[in-house]
């Protein structure tokens, strides 16, 4: 004959119970998230632009909206660790107040091409229009995409001015005039100005 089971006492209770288990789980893991982002919050280095950093401009804004539709972070991130074999490759180590004004940033994990973070200034304008065009014309070997529409399609101006707008709610330090001047400043570029605008000047407020 089976003995009466005694009953479960402390911490016995809590492994039997799985309800209670479980919410005592996400207690944890919520005061350790607590802990470890709300300071993120406060913190001068992660709020407040590096020294050099300045906003986009409407033209580089108007090609991160193109990098963000063609979905280039599917194969490119923007974030360069800090080990030694990635700072050779790429150059200084991203750092978080180089993206306050990324709004949503593209850091990434994906690698299938190189990470971009620190490809402004690295080839000239005509070498990312060749390269965007046709890549294989440049690297013959690569696989990345052609994207031969982007010379075609003309920026869309008239979405800029709320564009940086929402921006501004978000924190980005646009002046009136910058928001009035958006669309002027793009009426004529085509998507594939603005990308190489955009790429030109990724991470390059680090020296
Ligand atoms: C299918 C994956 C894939 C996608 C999507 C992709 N790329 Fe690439 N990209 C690569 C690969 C692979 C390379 C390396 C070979 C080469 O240079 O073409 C590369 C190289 C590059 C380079 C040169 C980087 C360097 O340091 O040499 C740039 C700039 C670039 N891509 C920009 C873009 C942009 C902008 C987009 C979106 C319009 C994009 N890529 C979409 C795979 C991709």
């Amino acid at each position: 004959m089976a003995a009466t089971p005694r009953p479960a006492t402390g911490h016995e209770r809590i492994e039997t119970n799985n309800l209670l288990m479980i919410v005592l789980i996400l207690v944890v893991i919520a005061i350790g998230g607590i802990v470890e982002i709300v300071p993120l919050f406060f913190q001068r280095s992660t709020t407040q632009a590096a020294p050099g950093v300045q906003p986009y401009t409407a033209l580089q804004l108007a090609g991160r909206d193109v990098y963000l539709r063609e979905g280039c972070y599917n194969c490119h991130s923007q974030m360069i660790r800090p080990l030694r074999a990635e700072t050779l490759r790429y150059g200084p180590y991203s750092t978080a107040g180089e993206f306050v004004y990324d709004h949503p940033f593209q850091w990434g994990s994906k690698r299938t091409g190189p990470d971009l973070h620190r490809v402004g200034g690295r080839y000239s304008d005509d070498w990312h229009r060749l390269h965007l065009i046709n890549p294989r014309d440049l690297v013959p070997e690569s696989n990345m995409p052609a994207y031969p529409w982007l010379a075609r399609n003309a920026v869309d101006a008239a979405a800029l001015p709320g564009h940086l707008r929402a921006l501004r709610l978000a924190g980005v330090p646009y002046s009136d005039a910058d928001i009035e001047g958006a669309a002027a400043a793009v009426t004529g570029k085509t998507e594939l100005d603005a990308l190489v605008a955009y790429l030109q000047v990724l991470g390059t407020a680090v020296k």
